[in-house]
């Protein structure tokens, strides 16, 4: 449980961020294919990467950590190199887990069962399993393979030209894993851009990445470099301080080394729409990823419409938006949000309930959300399990007229188990 005051401190401190989540994911799943041994710094330390980790021990990869934020993988050098694991593999709360490991083990001779928890295993997964098993994957679960647990029949597999109806990061990079270990081409065309970290990565490992428009393609049998990598505090989780230091009056924070890669910047630009204060300086690229600073303000806020077309580019930031939209003058509406729905929880509902519980101003549609100004008062939320949740009522906890108190605390650790000590370190002046 935590509770969050709106007597609270302005955010004037400098702080630095957890590795980002997308980023660790993939940096332990490419050293895991790797030849050789890889070291990953800033690994995130949270429940979902540390269900990768275990995943891919089960697979035969060593990984060791000498130090907190050093880890040493050495790699199987293929996912033909992998080995059958010999228990049931757990994927916990991380569909980013589930779904990269369905298209990692379509090419690892043998046989593999994947699971995970209650919220997890009510999630889709046909998006994944169909593509793979049009590349010669024979998988099978619940409700036809649209549930886990799945049971995977890895080996021969075959490229595919992919054209996705949904852009989604995760079917991208498990088809694209796949592909790694097919004969032939395998490219993915998605209808809007997703997050690009496993192109950008792959190429940082010497792998040939084709890109064009929305479209990636790998040829077959092309084993990843071993290599060192530097993972950026994650942006997504940066986004909670980022809208408590607009929210809260008096506050000028600086965000250190955080990932700036564009397909994660969007909602950056939707909140400086809106009026907030924020400065941007890229100071690197490393690992094909662009990283820098960020300097937030607190600002006065207004109501806009986030269409469609911007919506696909931050879901995962929706929850930290909708905040900042309730203290705004007017309305923010965001549409297209229908993914939202099939997240670790319902977040359309979850968003529109908390808010309204409250007393501010959400409603529900089917693919969106409309949050209106309004006073928040103090009360109880349950973020159903669902870290994002929690931490973004947190943040309406600091500018509450009451106190907050979000149950069932420990689900932040799956992304961010320093939540608390990062929001207070925010708070000292630097
Ligand atoms: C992720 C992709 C996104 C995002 C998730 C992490 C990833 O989902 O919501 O939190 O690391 O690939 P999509 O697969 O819907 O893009």
């Amino acid at each position: 449980m935590a509770r969050l005051t709106a007597r609270t401190p302005p955010l004037t401190g400098r702080v630095t961020l957890p590795g980002d989540k997308s980023v660790s994911h993939r940096a332990l799943l490419i050293a895991a294919l790797a030849a050789g041994t890889s070291q990953i710094t800033n690994l995130n330390d949270g429940g979902d990467v540390g269900a990768t980790a275990t995943a891919l021990r089960a697979f035969g990869a060593r990984i060791t950590s000498s130090t907190s934020s050093l880890v040493e993988v050495e790699g199987c050098g293929g996912a033909r190199g992998m080995t059958e694991p010999d228990d049931v593999v757990d994927a916990g709360n991380s569909g980013t887990t589930l779904r990269c490991l369905v298209g990692l083990c379509a090419g690892i001779p043998g046989t593999t069962v994947l699971t995970g928890d209650a919220s997890l295993r009510a999630r889709p997964m046909l998006r994944v399993v169909v593509p793979l098993r049009q590349m010669g994957a024979s998988i099978d679960g619940r409700r036809y393979g649209d549930r886990a647990p799945l049971l995977v029949r890895g080996g021969d597999l075959s490229g595919i030209e992919l054209e996705t109806d949904v852009a989604s990061a995760q079917v991208k990079t498990a088809v694209l894993l796949a592909g790694l270990a097919a004969g032939g081409t395998t490219s993915v065309t998605e209808p809007r851009p997703s997050r690009d970290h496993t192109e950008r990565m792959l190429a940082a490992a010497g792998v040939t990445v084709e890109r064009s428009g929305t479209t990636a393609a790998i040829a077959g049998g092309q084993v990843p470099e071993a290599r060192a990598w530097t993972v950026p505090g994650d942006l997504s989780a940066a986004l909670f301080l980022v809208v408590g230091a607009t929210l809260v009056p008096g506050s000028d924070l600086l965000i250190e080394d955080v990932g700036l890669n564009p397909t994660r910047a969007a909602a950056l630009d939707v909140l400086r729409s809106m009026g907030a204060d924020i400065e941007v300086e890229e100071t690197t690229v490393a690992d094909g990823e662009p990283r820098g600073r960020l300097r937030v303000r607190h600002s006065e806020l207004h109501g806009i419409e986030v269409d469609e077309e911007r919506s696909a580019m931050l879901i995962d930031e929706v929850p930290a938006l909708a905040i900042a939209a309730a203290r705004a003058r007017g309305t923010t509406t965001f549409r297209g949000v229908g993914e939202l729905r099939v997240k670790e929880s319902d977040r359309i509902v979850a968003l529109a309930n908390g808010i309204s519980g409250l007393g501010g101003s959400a409603v529900a549609v089917p693919d969106g959300l409309e949050v209106s100004s309004g006073a928040l008062g103090g009360g109880r939320i349950d973020p159903a399990g669902d870290h994002r949740i929690a931490m973004a009522f947190a943040i309406a906890g600091l500018v509450a007229s009451g106190s907050v108190t979000v149950s069932g605390w420990s689900c932040v650790d799956t992304s961010f188990p320093g939540f608390l000590e990062t929001l207070a370190q925010a708070q000292k002046p630097r």
